[in-house]
């Protein structure tokens, strides 16, 4: 699964650990967040003596209905978390809340783009999930079915998660952003009997019609019985000539909850019953239903919302990731509502109207705990630090960042910028797979490097290896983890084999996560990206299979392949190099086109910046694309290696001819 072969790999990690070796600013944590934080030094010893009983301890801070049994079964590669235990997800994310004093605190702040506003109390949520849960049951959804989600980032799409999980229901929520195809793609693997969406929802000023995309995917899915049609906004884009209503099948939302009782019974699930699907590209075409379950990915989400975001009562948390990727389940919905913590959900892009629309938001509303990716902090410096300056930032006392490596650079703006040089940066590491955070700093405990993840959370192993698969005490790399852990992922939905050939066949006995890493000195990780074939963009998963797929699927098309290149603000942007069918000319039209058939296909996030027509693509004399020549190529690269290629010369055309035009 490796791409390119060790060599390639090596030196290109050898070229990112040099940079960021020079990497010697240190950062303790401030004294007085140390003193009172959540998270004391403690806890490392603690896990570290017995790695169990800390995530007990943990799974404990939760409400079960009926206690575990056995904390693990671990049978490699599956793991059992919390055994013979239930509990219900929405109960300990609102039921549990509603007791005491967080009654009638806000749980959910949101803005819309457009700048309509609403504050959901945990006492209001209760009561619109209740009705949301008994409208899914009306219409026939029973415990284990498969609900598909496709909502802007609006309060729904949290009350149809929870709504789901009270129920027992199984949720796959599908970004927003992504083609009909791809959510069609995504509901017939799931076999779903329910889809909730919208008329539309707003991005840059633009509507985006989501549920026409929805009816032309639904055309295709037979499994889908009724939809659930939210009306973003009464009279604009939820003009009800909007959305073409299917009689008996589509349900306005607000019209099906209206009557229902916001009382619903939380089913008692398993600890091992499926809270979740959710679909993230892999090295093939077909994206993989990572399945994710109860007990165990509410504990490791719970426990790593309190202690890497020291959340407390008073804070206001803002997590900037949509609710279609894992950090809006793990840390805008799951975590923080389990932890009784008010968030701030905001629907549309951060340079809409004005390119300070993330610090009014801030400033408007008092955030205290801001987490986002790096592709945006890169965004924010390039548009320049008067847009921070113009807002009152002074309620920010802690900052994270995910997604993707950050560099330096951007770490030391952040602090500086966002954060007036006072709050921590909390980088953490983790994936779709591992459902909650895995390699961050403690904010009150770790001393931060700018680069680095730092390390483990406590309770978690890492380890690295080399090719081989033999533990490297420092040096470059590849990440791997060497004990189940609560949150990991159970299989991939419907397809067992390719779980196990995926994360546990590259190095046996350890879960392979795809990444290249570094070890200093101090034992501090240094995550350097995707050694495999999926591509980090914009901090989007995307593979590089998937857009080939797509690009051949194209009639003027004969083969294709797709690399990723450096890019400024998006960390990797995509390259396609392409050969057509005979009789079809290289025209700056066709590509266009090309790239449109890609969004199309799959999404806007899977737009090729470049695409180079060429006779022929590098092959080794197998048969087999050599992307890395490709990468070398679009990266401006003096060419690697290329002695194993069945015609040496096809590369050294493709190079002199990707430089001599502009895409
Ligand atoms: C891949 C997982 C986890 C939520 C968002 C992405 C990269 C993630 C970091 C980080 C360096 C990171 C890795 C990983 N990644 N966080 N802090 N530093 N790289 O989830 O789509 O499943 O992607 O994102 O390459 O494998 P995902």
């Amino acid at each position: 699964m490796l791409d390119a072969g060790p060599h390639a790999e090596r030196d290109r990690m050898t070229d990112q650990i040099a940079t960021l070796l020079s990497e010697q600013r240190r950062f303790p944590p401030p004294q007085a967040f140390a003193a009172h934080a959540i998270a004391q030094p403690a806890l490392y010893e603690e896990a570290a003596r017995d790695r169990l009983a800390f995530w007990e301890n943990e799974a404990r801070a939760l409400d079960w209905i009926r206690p575990w049994t056995t904390t693990l079964e671990w049978r490699l590669p599956h793991a059992k978390w919390f055994v013979g235990g239930q509990l219900n997800v929405a109960a300990n994310c609102i039921d549990r809340h509603l007791a005491g004093p967080r009654r009638n605190k806000a749980a959910i702040i949101w803005e819309g783009e457009p700048g309509d506003r609403r504050v959901l109390t945990y006492w209001e949520l209760a009561r619109e999930v209740g009705r949301a849960a008994n409208a899914l049951k009306r219409l026939g959804v029973r415990r284990g079915d498969r609900v598909a989600i496709y909502l802007p980032m609006i309060p729904e799409a949290a009350i149809a998660m929870l709504a789901c999980a009270r129920i027992g229901a199984v949720h796959s929520v599908v970004f927003g952003g992504f083609s009909a195809e791809s959510l069609r793609d995504r509901i017939n693997d799931a076999q779903a009997v329910a889809l909730i969406t919208a008329d539309g929802g707003y991005r840059r000023g633009q509507i985006v019609p989501l549920k026409r995309f929805a009816d032309e995917a639904i055309a295709e899915c037979p499994s889908i019985r009724h939809v659930m049609v939210v009306q973003r906004r009464p009279g604009g884009a939820g003009d009800e000539s909007f959305a073409e209503m299917k009689e008996g099948r589509d349900h306005w939302w607000h019209r099906l909850l209206d009557p229902e009782n916001p009382h619903c019974p939380a089913e008692a699930m398993d600890a091992e019953d499926l809270l979740f699907i959710l679909y993230t590209s892999g090295t093939t075409g077909k994206p993989k239903g990572i399945v994710h379950t109860t007990g165990g990915y509410l504990t490791q989400v719970t426990s790593t919302t309190r202690y890497v975001f020291d959340l407390r009562d008073d804070d206001v948390f803002w997590c900037t990731a949509d609710i279609g990727w894992v950090t809006g389940h793990s840390y805008v919905v799951y975590g923080p509502l389990a932890n009784g913590a008010t968030v701030l959900m905001y629907e549309g892009a951060p340079d809409w109207p004005e390119r300070d629309r993330f610090w009014k938001l801030v400033a408007r509303w008092g955030v205290t705990v801001f987490y986002t990716a790096p592709t945006a902090i890169r965004a924010f410096m390039k548009w320049g630090t008067d847009h921070p300056a113009r807002h009152d930032l002074s309620t920010l006392r802690l900052l994270g960042s995910v997604g993707e490596p950050i560099n330096p650079e951007a770490w030391i703006w952040y602090r500086k910028h966002i954060g007036g040089g006072r709050c921590p940066i909390v980088d953490t590491w983790w994936q779709t797979e591992t459902g909650g955070i895995m390699i961050t700093p403690l904010p009150g405990v770790t001393v931060t490097k700018p680069g680095s993840a730092t390390v483990p959370f406590p309770g978690i192993g890492a380890e690295l290896v080399d090719t081989t698969g033999k533990a490297l005490p420092k040096g470059g790399g590849f990440l791997t983890l060497t004990e189940p852990w609560p949150g990991m992922l159970r299989t991939i939905y419907g397809d067992d084999d390719r779980y196990r050939e995926t994360y546990w066949s590259r190095f046996p006995g350890r879960y392979f996560a795809g990444d290249g890493a570094k070890l200093d000195d101090d034992g501090y990780w240094w995550i350097l990206g995707r050694v495999d074939d999926v591509l980090n963009v914009a901090g989007h998963r995307i593979g590089t299979m998937e857009v080939e797929s797509a690009l051949v699927d194209h009639p003027a098309v004969a083969e294709a392949a797709v690399v990723g290149k450096a890019h400024e603000l998006k960390g990797q942007a995509l390259a396609a190099f392409v050969t057509l069918k005979e009789g079809n000319a290289a025209t700056a039209e066709l590509k266009d086109d090309l790239k449109e058939h890609v969004a199309k296909k799959i999404g806007a996030i899977a737009r090729p910046d470049d695409v180079l027509f060429s006779a022929d693509l590098p092959k080794t004399r197998s048969g087999k694309i050599m992307r890395r020549l490709l990468k070398d190529i679009a990266e401006g690269r003096a060419l690697g290696d290329t002695t194993t290629l069945a015609d040496p010369n096809v590369v050294a055309r493709l190079k002199e001819q990707y430089e001599g035009q502009e895409s």
